[in-house]
């Protein structure tokens, strides 16, 4: 059975595309088949993972607006059992597009569905707002993922968040679970950090990941190579906290 992950937060810049490429390829390591679905109009992950955008034919845009089947989407990666949906900017077009058709919550739950059990994980990374695009990501998903930036402002709009979850699984998706919360960006040398994490364990218990993910100069730098920090540079802690990440997810 494939298990589909949305990786969000409408909060920009808190660790959502570097989670999602580095965990889908730390869960491809570990063996299992996974999808990464670029699900942002910035096209961040797909860039990260080498993609040259110039030269798709299609992007996951044509797979929502119904003008190609995901498999002639779906790109191979240099990462062994990694494979990626390519987002494009073209991408924006689609919340106005579909902005009044019927259904339009399910569009990108149904397009996986053509991946029949191809994949052990869909990883899915969203973009930073609560947008019709975020809305698929979370009908089509099993559970959501929320990272979280370990600043002292993390905790402000995960409110919205939670209560925004609480609604599409009323309305669309009743299934959905929070897969976890995730502490990204943590610099454990300041008392801020550590406090922040303190805060989070209180609050969240065990809604909340072993694995943190350290702040560390290899994420920052893989992207700029075209590859997943485990590629760029394995021994980094970096690498090592998304492996774990992964480990985690998987024994859940
Ligand atoms: N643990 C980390 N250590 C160092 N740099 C990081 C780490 N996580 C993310 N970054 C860097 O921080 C920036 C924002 O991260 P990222 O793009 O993953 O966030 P995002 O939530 O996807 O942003 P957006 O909301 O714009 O989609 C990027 O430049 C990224 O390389
Ligand atoms: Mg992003």
């Amino acid at each position: 059975m494939t298990k589909i992950v949305s990786i969000s937060n409408q909060k920009g810049g808190v660790g959502k595309t570097t989670t999602a490429v580095n965990l889908s390829a730390a869960l491809a390591d570990g063996g299992k088949k996974t999808l990464l679905v670029d699900c942002d109009p910035q096209a961040n992950a797909t860039t990260a993972t080498g993609i040259d955008k110039p030269s798709l034919k299609y992007s996951l845009y044509h797979g929502l607006i119904g003008e190609a089947p995901l498999e002639e989407i779906i790109c191979d990666t240099d990462t062994k059992n990694l494979k990626i949906v390519p987002s494009h900017v073209e991408l924006i077009g689609f919340e106005v597009e579909m902005m009044s058709s019927r259904g339009r919550e399910e569009i990108l739950k149904r397009l996986l569905q053509t991946s029949g059990d191809e994949f052990d994980y869909i990883i899915i990374d969203c973009p930073p707002s609560l947008s019709l695009l975020t809305l698929n990501a979370l009908t089509a998903a099993d559970s959501v993922l929320i990272p979280l930036q370990t600043e002292f402002f993390a905790l402000e709009g995960l409110g919205q968040l939670l209560e925004t979850i609480k609604r599409i699984k009323q309305s669309f998706n009743p299934g959905l679970k929070i897969e976890g919360i995730l502490m990204t960006m943590f610099d454990k040398r300041t008392n801020l950090a550590r406090q922040v994490v303190q805060d989070a364990e209180t609050y969240f218990r065990d809604m909340l990941f072993k694995a943190k993910i350290p702040r560390n100069i290899k994420l920052g730098e893989a992207p700029s190579f075209g590859m997943p920090v485990i590629a760029y540079d394995r021994s980094s802690a970096g690498s090592q906290s998304y492996l774990s990440l992964a480990q985690e997810m998987i024994k859940k």
